[in-house]
């Protein structure tokens, strides 16, 4: 099935906890579950909180926003619990939930954005990430500039550097950057690296423990993992995020109780889900390199990708979404091929249940050349089918393209 044997490791222990990963996600973000005699928390809906005394209401606005009770704009309980359980698993002080992933990184961008100010950004993010760079941040002044690799962030760096961000792999390109030495360079200069880190999880990628100030994860995937829900969290200790939760104050952003009850759910089995997309993202991804009709998989979990060595240091597994660059084809062979997969749901997401394709069309997003495609990239996300079963249903899909793919192995 894969020449790669090495089963993924789950972090061993949740650090604020005496916790296993898999008892700490049974368990946390459940302490008001116990006043109201059930094992989930309350899911409190509200837009006003009312205070028993002068006393209480005052105190409320003396804490954190975002932590306690206050005004219905700055959350409920359903919403603390899920951000206290989603800070303790990434080791982190504190953790604010934002309207959706992308919101998450608006946020961060934004509350360290200042005119004359410059924000470096790896050559690669997410692509709507990149376009509020260019076409928000930039017009305002805020000085923009794309790196690839730890000598270009230096060489492009100047006094008024005042955040990194960067994201590993890189969305689509799924290229590898080393997310400890750009964070250690930053900090030499007293600047913070934000990381979108939903690509490899907290249970795959430790981003606090490589330096990252502030990590940011689109919940809506494998964090919710049922593709129902759009959340974004960002972890962090409370002076990283101080700027950030200041911004979402001003803003007035908001997330809706339900959206925190049901991520907080699909949270309770990810122990049980990451390393199963691992298996199969890798299974899926070696039998797809064997085929006639596959240029190359970018993935660095496969030996072969030149990011593995760095793919193994600084992390622990590999979820499902990869990128492949199909043989040259023509158009209609190239749009048989989607139309003929069954089992993958053509759409733009990833990190749920189930698998998905999309044609990687984003060129256009993107500010540096991104690798020579002459044939297609296409995105697949590897959900918790049968391995075996995605693999025949891509061969069936493939024999349009042509060549004939090879029998499915797993
Ligand atoms: C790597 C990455 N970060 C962030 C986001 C944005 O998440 P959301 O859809 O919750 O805004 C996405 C969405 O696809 C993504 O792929």
């Amino acid at each position: 099935m894969t020449d790669h044997p090495t089963p993924p490791s789950l972090p061993h222990a949740v650090r604020s906890t005496p916790w296993h990963t898999d008892t700490a996600l049974a368990h946390l973000g459940r302490t008001s579950a116990t006043a109201a005699l059930s094992v989930n928390p309350p899911l409190v809906r509200a837009s006003t909180t009312v205070f028993p005394t002068l006393a209480e209401f005052k105190d409320s606005y003396r804490g954190t926003v975002f932590e306690a009770p206050r005004y219905g704009r700055s959350g409920t309980s359903t919403q603390f619990e899920l951000q206290a359980a989603m800070a303790q698993l990434c080791g982190a002080q504190s953790c604010i939930a934002l309207p959706s992933g992308l919101a998450a990184i608006a946020a961060v961008l934004g509350a360290h954005a200042r005119p004359g100010g410059q924000i470096l950004v790896q050559e690669g993010v997410y692509g709507p990430a990149q376009v509020l760079c260019d076409q928000v941040l930039a017009p305002l002044q805020c000085r923009i500039d794309y790196f690839d690799s730890v000598d270009s962030l230096r060489e492009l760096w100047t006094d008024q550097a005042c955040l990194v961000f960067i994201e590993v792999p890189s969305s689509l390109t799924m290229r590898m950057l080393d997310a400890a030495a750009v964070s250690e360079f930053a900090a030499s200069r007293g600047v913070p690296v934000a990381c979108d880190s939903t690509w490899g999880t907290p249970l795959f990628f430790d981003a606090h423990a490589l330096g990252i100030a502030l990590s940011i994860h689109a919940a809506t995937k494998y964090i919710n993992g049922h593709s129902d829900v759009v959340l974004g969290l960002v972890t962090g200790s409370y002076e990283a995020l101080a700027s950030t939760r200041a911004w979402c104050d001003r803003q007035g952003s908001h997330v809706s109780a339900d959206a925190c009850a049901l991520v907080l759910r699909g949270m309770r089995t990810l122990g049980l889900r990451m390393p199963r997309h691992h298996a199969s993202a890798l299974a899926v991804a070696a039998w797809l390199q064997a085929q006639p009709q596959i240029e190359r998989v970018l993935f660095p979990a496969l030996p072969s990708d030149p990011g593995h060595a760095l793919w193994r240091r600084q992390f622990s597994g590999a979820p499902g979404p990869f990128t492949v660059e199909l043989a040259p084809c023509s158009e209609a062979a190239f749009e048989a091929f989607i139309n003929a997969l069954q089992l993958f749901g053509l759409g733009t997401s990833w990190g749920g249940f189930e698998s998905l394709v999309m044609p990687a069309i984003a060129h256009h997003l993107r500010a540096l050349p991104v690798q020579p495609d002459a044939g297609r990239l296409v995105r697949l996300h590897i959900g918790l089918e049968a391995p075996g079963d995605l693999c025949d249903d891509l061969a069936a899909a493939l024999a349009h393209i042509g060549h004939g793919a090879g029998p499915s192995s797993p």
